[in-house]
């Protein structure tokens, strides 16, 4: 079997060099569109379901009618994969307006762009999960909730570029923002959990955040570990009395941090910021019981037979 991307774009999969978009497609002119990014272990799609019914969400609150339906959708997940041909892999689907002429009304595109990258899942650093990462506190905010939902995962990412630029001049692995409250919100692509006076505590989705699915299942894992669990609104002051910190997301899971500085206009930190211990206890054990619950996933998914992988009729 080859080796390489899969690409699978509006009705078929097609060779990455035939893999194009017009230049008048609205998701290109104006970000209008949507999409999700999952990982593939051993060929199984971790939380499938979760991910589709996340595109649904975004797609709806964009008013954008997904041009597949779920099991059309999975059907071309398969397709890609196999196309690929690796067993771990990244995988994105994106959705957009589609084609239509130059103006922001939707009507203008009367068919959305639909297409699917399969990858191989390049390694993270590994020393992320020995040795943590350094997160930033940033200066540009989250967007603001009723202007732009971070629920939508919608193709404008400028806020979160923004804040990645940020966090690369700061030598940060990631940012922190805030929102317009001050309060803490999310990552440029990872929720934020910390410890402190013996809870694991987490931005809820008040604060504006995008309900991760990777943070969707840390709770449910602590939870279960009968941990201490508060979803809330929190200072940089609550995040500085922290014990443990750590970040979560599809393709990175639970990654602990090692270093918090605040690069915020007017408040730079000096030195080297706060030290935390590196993947403290509680980390640790959820670092642990996630891998655990990934393999009992795929395990179960496959069992269910190799024509289900990762999806239910
Ligand atoms: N990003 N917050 C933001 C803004 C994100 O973009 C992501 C995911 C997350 C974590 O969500 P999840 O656990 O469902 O991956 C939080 C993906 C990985 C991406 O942008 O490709």
């Amino acid at each position: 079997m080859e080796t390489g991307a899969g690409i699978y774009l509006n009705d078929k999969v097609v060779p990455l060099a035939e893999a194009r978009v017009s230049v008048l497609d609205h998701g290109f002119l104006y970000g209008d569109g949507v999409y999700e990014t999952m990982r593939v272990y051993g060929g199984v799609v971790f939380m499938l379901e979760e991910h589709l019914a996340r595109l649904e969400k975004s797609a709806s609150l964009i008013e954008l009618k997904l041009p597949k339906s779920p099991r059309q959708i999975k059907l071309a997940i398969f397709e890609t994969l196999e196309a690929c041909g690796h067993k771990d892999a990244y995988l994105r689907v994106t959705v957009s307006r589609g084609e239509g002429p130059i103006g922001l009304d939707p009507e203008l595109c009367p068919r959305p762009t639909f297409f699917i990258i399969a990858d191989r899942l390049k390694p993270q650093p590994r020393d992320i999960y020995e040795k943590g990462i350094h997160l930033a506190i940033v200066n540009t905010r989250r967007n603001l909730k009723e202007a732009l939902d971070p629920q939508i995962k919608s193709l404008n990412f400028l806020n979160n570029i923004r804040a990645k630029i940020e966090a690369k001049k700061a030598d940060a692995f990631e940012a922190l923002m805030l929102n317009h409250r001050g309060h803490l919100s999310e990552g440029t692509t990872s929720n934020i959990f910390f410890v402190s006076e013996g809870a694991l505590r987490t931005p809820g989705p008040q604060c504006g955040i995008l309900r991760g699915i990777t943070r969707d299942v840390v709770l449910t894992i602590a939870r279960r570990l009968d941990m201490k669990v508060v979803e809330g609104e929190f200072t940089v002051e609550d995040l500085l009395g922290a014990s443990e910190v750590f970040i979560t997301s599809t393709i990175m899971e639970v990654v602990p941090v090692s270093r918090l500085t605040i690069s915020m206009e007017g408040n730079r930190m000096e030195g080297t910021g706060i030290k935390l211990s590196v993947a403290g206890e509680i980390t640790r054990a959820l670092m642990a019981e996630y891998r655990k619950e990934v393999l009992s996933y795929v395990e179960n998914t496959k069992a269910a037979g190799p024509s289900l992988w990762g999806f239910t009729e």
